[in-house]
Parts: C-alpha cells; sequence; structure tokens
C-alpha cells in the first residue's frame, strides 16, 4: 500500500430546496502512508464536507474514496460505521467530551462501548493520557480543565481504538496561538512514535505552513 488516503474524481452535491450546492467539485488527491496532511480553505469552501467523505461519515455523490486500502464509498451503513471504528480517530473543534466523566473515563468510553474490561480500558486510558501530557489531571473532569487540556484528552480518546488516520475538523479553532502550538506539536509525536497518519482542517495559513502536504479548498475545487 502507497497511499493511505486516496480519492478520485469526488463529486458531492447537496439539494438546497430548488437549488444545488456543489460542495466538491471533482477532487482527486492522495495522501501516502506515514504521512500527514492539512486541508486549508475559507469558511465554505467545502473542508469539512471532504472530511466526511473521508472518513466515512457520508456518501460522496459519485467519486471513489479508498482508505487504507479499501474502497468505502461502496460499503452498508454498518460496514462503514466498522470501518470507522477500526481505521479512524474523529478530533472536533468544541471537543465533544463527556462533562460528568474524568478524563481517564473519557479516553476509557470508545473501548467499554467495544466490550473491552473496565480495568484493561482504565490501564489504557492512562498510558494514551502519558503520550498526551495529562497524567497530572487523570481523574479530572472536563469542566475544571483549560480548552487545550480538554483538546489533549480528546485526542488520546481518538488513539484509543489504535486508528490509522486522526481526522480533526478545526481542532485549534477554539485555542489561543500557545495551546493551538501544543495540539500540533501533539499530533507530530503521535504521528511518528503511532505511525498514525494526521490529517487537519484549518482556515488559518500560520498552521498549515507547519505541513508538507497541504490541500486548498476553494469553492469545492482544488487550488
Ligand atoms: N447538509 C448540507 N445541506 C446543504 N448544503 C450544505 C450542507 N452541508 C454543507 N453545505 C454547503 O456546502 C458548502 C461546503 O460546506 P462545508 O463543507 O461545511 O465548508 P467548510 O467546512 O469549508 O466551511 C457550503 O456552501 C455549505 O453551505
Ligand atoms: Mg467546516
Amino acid at each position: 500500500m502507497v497511499n493511505i488516503i486516496e480519492t478520485k474524481n469526488l463529486i458531492k452535491k447537496y439539494q438546497d430546496g430548488d437549488s444545488t450546492v456543489m460542495a466538491l467539485d471533482n477532487i482527486s488527491m492522495s495522501l501516502p502512508v506515514n504521512e500527514s496532511m492539512v486541508i486549508i480553505g475559507t469558511s465554505g469552501s467545502g473542508k469539512t464536507t471532504l472530511l466526511q467523505l473521508l472518513g466515512g461519515l457520508d456518501y460522496p455523490s459519485s467519486g471513489e474514496v479508498v482508505i487504507n486500502n479499501q474502497i468505502i464509498n461502496k460499503l452498508n451503513d454498518n460496514d462503514l460505521s466498522n470501518f470507522r471504528n477500526k481505521t479512524i480517530g474523529f478530533v472536533f473543534q468544541f471537543f465533544h467530551l463527556q462533562d460528568y466523566l474524568t478524563a481517564k473515563e473519557n479516553v476509557a468510553l470508545p473501548l467499554l462501548l467495544n466490550g473491552q474490561n473496565q480495568e484493561s480500558a482504565f490501564q489504557r486510558a492512562e498510558e494514551l493520557l502519558k503520550q498526551v501530557h495529562m497524567e497530572h489531571r487523570i481523574n479530572h473532569t472536563p469542566t475544571k480543565m483549560s480548552g487545550g487540556e480538554m483538546q489533549r484528552v480528546a485526542i488520546a480518546r481518538a488513539l484509543a481504538n489504535d486508528p490509522k488516520i486522526i481526522m480533526a475538523d478545526e481542532p485549534t479553532g477554539n485555542l489561543d496561538r500557545a495551546n493551538a502550538e501544543n495540539v500540533l506539536d501533539i499530533f507530530d509525536e503521535i504521528s511518528k512514535r503511532n505511525g498514525v497518519s494526521v490529517l487537519m482542517i484549518t482556515h488559518d495559513e500560520a498552521m498549515a505552513d507547519r505541513y508538507e502536504h497541504v490541500l486548498h479548498l476553494d469553492k469545492g475545487k482544488l487550488k
């Protein structure tokens, strides 16, 4: 396998009342195994739509999506959900943590939902929290954390099922510059250590400068 991500002539149209929105217009792209990429573009350029198609959260109108050697646009809902579970870890702008659970419980949750026993799930959660430098906060709830700390817990959770790719939609959009840089440092560390590809959306050119692979989207097209 040469590429972890590959698309061919990807098109996504949304029906909006009487009009059709061409959210993605013929996107062919690829990302080599073990490498990371940032998707950049202004608001409405199609970044989230592309990430959703690559992560198997939605189907394209036409074209092909190949992730980790598997054509995913032909999978049914159930197979697609299994694919996501095994292959992708998602990170969001607003963290999506459970406020009533501790850091350790938040990270262990995907493992417990997969049927892993509590002792080994908590042990793995602690290891993952160490990887994101949150070992001093394992028993804190998100309500007692800064935004940067919450995002680090969310990254640890995304790693729980040992994904091939972390997909992050504006993960630094709600953080100040120092915390944003810190999140990117952690992405670099985990991609080196775990061989995970990171696919990150931003609209911040300064963030994109750190990446060798940059996909520019403009009104649904590659620039
Ligand atoms: N569910 C939807 N229904 C209709 N139009 C949508 C939907 N989702 C996104 N769009 C439109 O598709 C375009 C791309 O949106 P999006 O992928 O969210 O862009 P970005 O993440 O770059 O801001 C925009 O014009 C947006 O309004
Ligand atoms: Mg978006």
